[in-house]
């Protein structure tokens, strides 16, 4: 079951290069020409106006897909600025960022609002990548497990174990991102079987095997293969060291054979 399931690198470039500085990132990554076996991806989450170069970029390379970073949790409608579901289905976009730490904290996002946003994707057959993770106080409380719990049960639970198959989570610890703090490798462990114990309680184990469950805060060339290779660990969801090619390219090359 292990070797089976998806193991992914996601970029997350967040709001980070121009559309050539972009362009040229790809060139690069791709450039080094790193096969992937059916079981590992390569997923970059860019803004959303290189969406389009970026899905020409990946096109002809097997298991490289794009993302969105995030969608409106609304169908369409008058919400300028607002992008939807629909819309990234209908330019090819497989995949959608849904509930990033930064988007909860910055824009408010709640676990009713992202239950909403998985829902629209996946009636649009865009499959979300869900975040999770808790801040450092509630680490230093001790009650992380709860915390994200509560977020999977929120915004997840209401789904059928069909539809919470085409789920990719990344549990990100808030904590980690971008401060150049990881998880240690116990603690990521530790907490992604809790997850995907979870996940069992809710739709049976068979399910929750199957589901991937990537880490997220300061992955990073040198960390990358020792994190990826926690059993529950399924590989990572990368900001900072994915904006640069050597870095991603090594972290890539960390996904479980
Ligand atoms: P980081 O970001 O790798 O820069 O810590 C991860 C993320 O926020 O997805």
């Amino acid at each position: 079951m292990q070797t089976m399931r998806k193991q992914i690198a996601a970029a997350n470039w967040k709001m980070n290069l121009t559309y050539q500085q972009g362009e040229k990132l790809l060139d690069d990554i791709l450039g080094e020409s790193i096969k992937l076996f059916a079981h590992q991806q390569v997923i970059f989450a860019v803004p959303f106006p290189y969406l389009l170069m970026s899905r020409s970029e990946v096109a002809d390379e097997y298991n490289y897909f794009v993302s969105a970073q995030n969608c409106y949790h609304k169908k369409s409608g008058a919400f300028t600025g607002e992008i939807s579901a629909e819309m990234l289905h209908s330019i090819g976009v497989p995949y959608c960022v849904i509930g990033h730490s930064e988007r909860r904290e910055y824009f408010n996002e709640t676990n009713a609002m992202l239950a909403d946003k998985v829902n629209l994707c996946l009636e649009n057959s865009v499959t979300p990548i869900f975040c999770c993770g808790e801040p450092l106080s509630i680490r230093e409380a001790g009650t992380q497990n709860e915390y994200v719990a509560t977020q999977l049960k929120e915004s997840l639970f209401h789904l059928s174990a069909k539809d919470l198959k085409d789920i990719i989570i990344a549990y990100e610890p808030i904590w980690a991102i971008g401060t150049g703090k990881t998880a240690t490798t116990e603690q990521a462990q530790e907490i992604h079987a809790y997850l995907r114990s979870v996940l069992a309680g809710q739709y049976g184990q068979h399910t929750a095997d199957e589901v991937s469950i990537l880490y997220g805060g300061s992955v990073k060339a040198s960390n990358a293969a020792e994190i990826f290779a926690c059993p529950d660990v399924d590989g990572g969801l990368v900001g900072g060291a994915s904006l640069v090619a050597a870095d991603f390219t090594e972290i890539i090359r960390s996904l479980k054979a």
